[in-house]
């Protein structure tokens, strides 16, 4: 256990977040190689409100930093940005060591609450947009975040501060850091989560931060990673990345089994890079699915290869795939390699996964074994036309 301290990070509000540095895995899916936090924030006006708790696990970790604020059996409010169990997993701990407070969250959020945390109804505090708590001397004001990226999520806004809690918006998963400045890698920490959490819901994204932008924030408290206190570089690239910018990238992720695929695959990319086009690479037995989250985020192609094997697709391909689909990356061109060995039969069921995405299907090349010189010529054909789409947006 760190020391119990709770940083007042502007006047009156404190960050009683905590530090899972043992942590490697989120969503059972994204790898943590510098941990991640649960930030949590205590507002002291004439009484005290805390925003969001922590991880189950941390209950009374969490508790003896509020305290060095406020006995946590004193606190007057518990804000629920959201309810995923990171964020809102202390509330049974809380509202068993205090018997007062309210617990504040939209009207989805409440539903949750006594849903995932049993919250008796007459400790439930309902806000919704616009909506604000005096607590004296400071106010909390509350903005719909729905979507981003549960549909029951607020922001908290504290007018006197110009601080805004925004949950998972503007977050990072990383265990290091008070503010911004310590964190050398913030901004590619950032990218990642963007594209591992809210990429799916860029146009609430952008609603959202078209609301922040009206107000007067000058410091921006996620629910996990540092505080922004320097917040317009975040909210520069939260503007680029909500609408969905793209660079002259291609995102080429590949399975291989005989490196028949493989060899394709680089022809394609070393064809890409001599055309000008940036190119991230990611072999899917041993990615990191942050890192190629982070890279799809302003693609504006992906490529597909895999081997035909088991009568279609790669399994690992399949889920490359599947991830792609699912994180909704703002790629406007896709293409599709295989190497096969009695059938063809990968390029129809991935062109078939990707057609409910407003993407232009460029080409696939699909090789009987290892590629030949007229293979490797579709190739290159494959990859100028790709280059040329790409460079022509
Ligand atoms: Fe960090 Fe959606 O919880």
């Amino acid at each position: 256990m760190e020391t119990q301290n709770a940083p007042e990070i502007s006047p009156g509000i404190f960050q009683a977040g905590i530090r899972d540095w043992n942590r490697t895995l989120f969503d059972v899916l994204i790898p943590l190689p510098v941990g991640t936090s649960y930030n949590s924030y205590v507002v002291k006006g004439a009484r005290t409100a805390v925003i969001d708790s922590c991880n189950p696990g941390f209950e009374a970790e969490w508790a003896a930093k509020v305290s060095r604020v406020t006995p946590i059996s004193e606190v007057d409010y518990l804000v629920m940005n959201h309810a995923e169990p990171d964020h809102a997993g202390a509330i049974p701990y809380f509202l068993e060591h205090n018997k007062k407070a309210k617990l504040v969250a939209s009207e989805k959020g409440a539903k949750m609450a006594q849903t995932y945390f049993d919250a008796p109804t007459e400790r439930l505090h309902v806000v919704k947009e616009g909506d604000s708590i005096d607590l004296g001397g400071k106010t909390l004001r509350f903005l719909d975040a729905q979507w981003l990226h549960w549909p029951e999520v607020i922001f908290t806004y504290v007018p006197e501060n110009g601080f805004l809690s925004s949950c998972d918006f503007f977050g990072a998963h990383t265990a290091f850091g008070l503010f911004d400045d310590e964190v050398d890698e913030l901004p590619y920490l950032a990218k990642a989560y963007f594209g591992e959490i809210m990429m799916p819901y860029r146009s609430f994204g952008k609603k959202a931060l078209e609301k922040v932008l009206k107000l007067d924030v000058k410091m921006i408290g996620p629910s996990h990673g540092p505080v922004y206190r320097a917040p317009k570089p975040i909210l520069d690239a939260y503007a680029k990345w909500t609408s969905g910018e793209t660079l002259p990238k291609v995102v080429v992720a590949y399975v291989s089994m005989w490196n028949h695929t493989e060899a394709m695959v680089k022809r394609l990319e070393a064809t890409l890079a001599d055309e000008g086009v940036i190119v991230s690479s990611f072999n899917l037995a041993t990615a990191d699915t942050g890192k190629l989250a982070a890279e799809l985020v302003d693609a504006r192609a992906v490529v597909l290869g895999s081997p035909a094997v088991l009568g279609g697709m790669h399994p690992m391909a399949l889920y490359g795939l599947s991830l792609v689909k699912a994180l909704k990356p703002p790629v406007k061109y896709a293409a599709v390699l295989s190497s096969y060995g009695w059938a063809k039969s990968v390029a129809k069921p991935a062109v078939e996964m990707l057609s409910g995405m407003p993407i232009e299907i460029v080409g696939a090349v699909e090789a009987n074994g290892p590629a030949t010189e007229a293979v490797l010529g579709e190739i290159d054909a494959l990859a100028k036309l790709l280059a040329v789409k790409i460079k022509g947006v």
